[in-house]
């Protein structure tokens, strides 16, 4: 345990090897250096200001789409509604969705839980960690990429994934809570996928549209206070992997959204209400109509800041590209025909940069 102020000091000292060591390595996290009473932000946190500077342009957008989804789960929800979310997306990337049918008991339940496995000792977390974890389903970490970044984020996290089955070794501190939470979102996120898919105006059927959301991942993020908030970012800017992610976050605020001709607009946080965006995985499945959403989120020098996405992704081996019968209509692919494994495997090997990652399933067309 380190907590002495001597401590701290050499903590802040930490050639880049030691502190790839202390916070990576050795599972200590951000929550580590900062229980070490750091007074400030060790370099590899800092990012340079040619970075920072677009991120501090933000601007008020008072009309972020918001949908009330009362009815989802007794089959009563407006029929018109599936349209409208789908024009959102085109327009925006994503939305906002209350009355979902999620008692918040459960809600507080989930961020208690996520609270309580980050309170852990760092040696208990540590045993998730994935270079290391007996477990494939279930890796706890920090940043995105360490091996692959110059600049750290300001973050750490636990990934749980896998079928029913496969959920016995997620950290007993949020298993239960967690799968109940997956279970009850399962309405929501067929319901979102399908109006989106079949909305594309292409024939597919419901095997198909499974497929694409078979994988579903619960992420706990976890965001320490921060001592020098305007040198970092808790996630740099980024579009998810996923299809679609739908993201809880807490009272703290921080997270930002990239709006075409507004530029980063900041999410202000509504009890209860979930964003749900879309990922690179459904950009590339609807031909780039539905494009994914860059967004990143900035941490807090008073509070520290949970949010916890669910990821819904195809299977690894599941082949993506755009559906059957869109390039026809659409005049050409946009996007290649690939495996989804091997576009994730690509997504986690280099830093968060933007949207860059769909460059990788760039169709020959589009590259010309
Ligand atoms: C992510 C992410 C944003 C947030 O986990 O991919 O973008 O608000 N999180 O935590
Ligand atoms: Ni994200």
């Amino acid at each position: 345990m380190v907590a002495s102020s001597e401590n701290s000091l050499a903590l802040f000292e930490l050639d880049e090897d030691e502190l790839f060591d202390f916070v990576v390595k050795k599972g200590h996290g951000v929550k580590g250096l900062v229980d070490s009473g750091i007074s400030h932000i060790p370099c590899r946190y800092i990012h340079p200001p040619y970075k920072l500077a677009d991120l501090k342009k933000v601007s008020n957008f008072p009309t972020l789409p918001l949908f009330d989804l009362s009815g989802l789960c007794d089959g009563s929800i407006k029929s018109t509604i599936a349209r409208e979310i789908c024009e959102a997306t085109k327009k925006f990337g994503f939305f906002q969705v209350i009355n979902y049918g999620m008692p918040l008991e459960l809600l507080d339940r989930l961020m208690n839980s996520t609270r309580e496995f980050f309170r852990l000792p760092a040696e208990k977390k540590a045993y998730y960690l994935k270079e290391v974890s007996p477990f494939e389903n279930v890796y706890y970490g920090t940043s995105f990429a360490p091996q692959a970044e110059k600049w750290f984020e300001w973050k750490d996290y636990l990934s749980m994934f896998g079928k029913e089955e496969e959920r016995a070794f997620w950290p007993q501190e949020c298993r239960d809570v967690a799968q109940e939470y997956l279970k009850m979102q399962e309405p929501l996120i067929y319901f979102i996928m399908n109006s989106l898919l079949k909305g594309l105006g292409v024939p597919i059927d419901d095997e198909a549209i499974k497929s694409y959301m078979e994988s579903q991942a619960v992420n706990m993020n976890y965001y320490p206070v921060c001592p020098n908030p305007e040198l970092t970012v808790g996630v740099g800017p980024h579009s998810d992997l996923a299809a679609l992610t739908f993201l809880l976050q807490d009272d703290i605020g921080g997270l930002h959204l990239k709006v075409e001709d507004e530029g980063w607009v900041e999410i202000v946080p509504t009890p209860g209400a979930l964003i749900v965006n879309v990922g690179d995985t459904l950009e590339i499945l609807s031909n780039g109509r539905y494009k994914s959403v860059e967004h990143m989120a900035r941490v807090s020098n008073t509070r520290d800041r949970i949010s916890i996405p669910i990821f819904v992704s195809p299977r690894p081996e599941t082949r993506i590209g755009p559906l059957q019968g869109l390039a026809e209509k659409d005049g050409g692919a946009i996007y290649r025909d690939l495996d989804f494994g091997e576009y994730m495997n690509n997504f986690f090997s280099a830093a968060h940069d933007g949207k860059k990652t769909l460059d990788f399933a760039r169709s020959m067309l589009d590259q010309e």
